[in-house]
């Protein structure tokens, strides 16, 4: 695969990785250690179109493509993975599913604002009782005449607390399994739906998640994204891209953890010379350099994939699963090589550890991308 970049891939790289820089790190750490939402970083990131990078101009967005879009995630997860996933979230899950599958009075009044951050989404597929196993959906949405009435609860919800605009999926009858399954669009503040306690979570601290509870919310019918029955489907669907998101993500702090070795080895001394002039050190290194390389080319082929209009569900959870796998290695890799320095936040590695794992688990644990990948290698 030939990945000869374009200027535009090149120039949101660019942007992505100066924004990163100068307007991410600086705070990273505080905002890790008090769990605090990058509310102002956020409204920067919109004004420069990093939430709607893959959205058609005509609604917003920055019309790119989706290795533009992995490119600026591997940028900004490589400084700060919480900025990484309330990006993920807003651009692959929200407005992606919006754009593809939602009417023209959907994307009119909520893609427009989503794209250009002036309000940001949230996906609400997990439930307490329907995780991995999405299909066991409780929460249930009953017609009355032009509204649907919701009731349930969701968990794990990115963006919970700060969103404006949810897409919550729910069972609108019960006989049809996962084809009695429809997605919504809910606002905050609509009457009824209520959030939990923001989570107090061991990574990715300062991103926002939270439960989300509705009791007979009123939500009108013409908010239903893409038809009656059809939200299971859209959830796989657009979670084949999310996946995609997540690879870049997994890359960015793999990155990270090996451009932060690379430095401290050239700096710490012991036995009378940097470290890195041990073999011990450069085989670390080295390892870690093949990984990074590996998984990102497999997270830009999936995406490369994407684009051209090809099937790509199989090669997006290969890249997640493997992407994920070697972020936490070089996570870990990197905390041995900084020794007790890497043992302390001052030098952010053992962030890197804790924001790394949870790219094994959320859009599809690794199980879940292994049980996708058999099926279609069987089918
Ligand atoms: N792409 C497209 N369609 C898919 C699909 C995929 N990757 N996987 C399944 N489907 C479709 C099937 O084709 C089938 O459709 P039809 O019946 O219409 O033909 C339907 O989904 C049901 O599929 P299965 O019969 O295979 O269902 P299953 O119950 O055996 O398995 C599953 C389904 C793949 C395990 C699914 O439940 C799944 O992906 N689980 C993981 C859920 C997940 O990723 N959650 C993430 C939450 S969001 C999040 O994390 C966001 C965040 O905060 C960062």
């Amino acid at each position: 695969m030939n990945f000869d970049f374009t200027e535009e891939q090149l120039m949101i790289q660019e942007t992505a990785r100066e924004f990163a820089k100068s307007e991410i790190a600086p705070t990273a750490i505080e905002r890790d250690i008090k769990a605090e939402f990058p509310t102002e970083i956020v409204k920067k990131m919109g004004e420069l179109g990093f939430l709607g990078i893959m959205v058609d101009p005509k609604y917003g967005g920055a019309g790119m493509d989706t290795i533009s879009y992995v490119l600026a995630m591997i940028e900004i997860s490589k400084v700060d993975a919480s900025l990484g996933v309330i990006m993920s979230v807003n651009n692959s899950l929200v407005c992606t599913g919006l754009q593809k599958y939602g009417s023209d009075y959907i994307k009119e009044n909520y893609l427009t604002k989503l794209a250009v951050g002036k309000k940001l989404g949230a996906f609400a597929l997990s439930e307490p009782e329907a995780g991995s196993d999405a299909t066991k959906q409780h929460t249930t949405a009953d017609r009355d005449g032009d509204y649907f009435v919701l009731n349930g609860m969701k968990n794990w919800i990115t963006n919970g607390t700060t969103a404006d605009y949810y897409i919550v999926i729910a069972t609108t009858d019960k006989e049809k399994g996962h084809h009695g399954i429809t997605a919504f669009l809910v606002e905050k503040d609509t009457p009824g739906f209520t959030y939990g306690k923001k989570e107090d979570k061991l990574g990715i601290r300062s991103s926002d998640t939270c439960s989300l509870s509705f009791e007979n919310c009123r939500v009108p019918a013409k908010n239903i994204v893409w038809g009656e029955g059809k939200g299971f489907n859209f959830s796989m669907n657009i979670l084949n891209g999310g996946r995609i998101g997540i690879a870049a993500q997994a890359v960015g702090i793999a990155e990270g953890s090996l451009d932060a070795s690379i430095k401290y080895s050239k700096e710490r001394k012991a036995f009378g010379t940097v470290i890195s002039n041990f073999q011990a050190i450069q085989f670390k290194l080295a390892d870690m350099a093949v990984k990074v390389a590996a998984a990102k080319v497999m997270t830009l082929s999936a995406a490369a994939l994407k684009d051209k209009g090809e099937i790509f569900y199989k090669e997006a959870a290969m890249a997640k699963l493997f992407s994920s796998k070697i972020s936490v290695e070089c996570a870990l890799e990197a905390i041995q090589i900084h020794g007790g320095y890497g043992y302390v936040r001052e030098y952010q590695v053992e962030r890197y550890l804790r924001d790394s794992k949870i790219t094994e688990i959320y859009e599809g644990t690794s199980e879940i991308q292994k049980m996708v990948i058999a099926r279609a290698l069987l089918k």
